[in-house]
């Protein structure tokens, strides 16, 4: 797929089914998103691809966060089945650290790069999904289950699958008027 014609058409896709990315597909996803523009070569991010059992337990996780929160019977039951909104996730967790020449904002922006990254990179092989974060990112149970130390950002949930709609609704030309001025 041409790259321009990638990145002025793209779309997430929010219904999401089999076939997960896998085998050479998923390395692909992951070695789009090590190449995100990273000051410092430092590589702020960190993968955990939940697939299959990992669904399970990130479902079984999420549960408790919500029982042991106290947020009520329909928090839990939508927390439980959130994760199987799609066959895959890979959460990416900034890994921030201190730096004299990189502050924290930009290791972050550096991690979301790498979510954009591998999201296209599903699109490009057939795959698509979308960029999910809520409140899960700061909980502290979620944030201790998926190992995150206190520095972490947890910058999002990027759900992926094959998308069930074959022809999302077209992208708009965009209205650059009060987006773009010249300096
Ligand atoms: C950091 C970040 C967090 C997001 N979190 C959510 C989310 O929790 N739920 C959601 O439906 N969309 C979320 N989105 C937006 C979707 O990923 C997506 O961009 C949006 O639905 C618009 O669709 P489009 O990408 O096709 O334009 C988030 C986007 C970003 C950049």
């Amino acid at each position: 797929m041409n790259a321009l014609k990638l990145l002025l058409n793209r779309r997430s896709a929010s219904r999401l089914t089999i076939p997960a990315p896998e085998g050479h597909e998923l390395k692909n996803i992951l070695a789009a998103g090590m190449r995100a523009p990273d000051h410092g070569a430092l590589r702020p991010w960190h993968f955990i691809v939940m697939y299959g059992e990992g669904i399970n337990k990130f479902s079984q996780l999420l549960e408790k966060a919500a029982i042991e929160g106290g947020l009520g019977k329909e928090v839990e039951e939508k927390a439980k089945n959130a994760p199987y909104r799609a066959p895959m996730i890979i959460t990416v967790i900034a890994k921030v650290v201190e730096h004299t020449k990189v502050p924290a904002w930009e290791q972050v922006v550096s991690a979301g790069c790498a979510v954009h990254a591998m999201q296209m990179a599903a699109v490009v092989q057939g795959f698509n999904g979308i960029w999910r974060s809520g409140s899960w990112t700061e909980d502290p149970i979620v944030r201790a289950g998926l190992g995150c130390e206190e520095n972490d950002k947890i910058v999002g949930f990027l759900y992926l699958g094959t998308p069930e709609l074959k022809t999302p609704a077209k992208v708009a030309t965009p209205d650059l008027t009060n987006v773009v001025s010249y300096f």
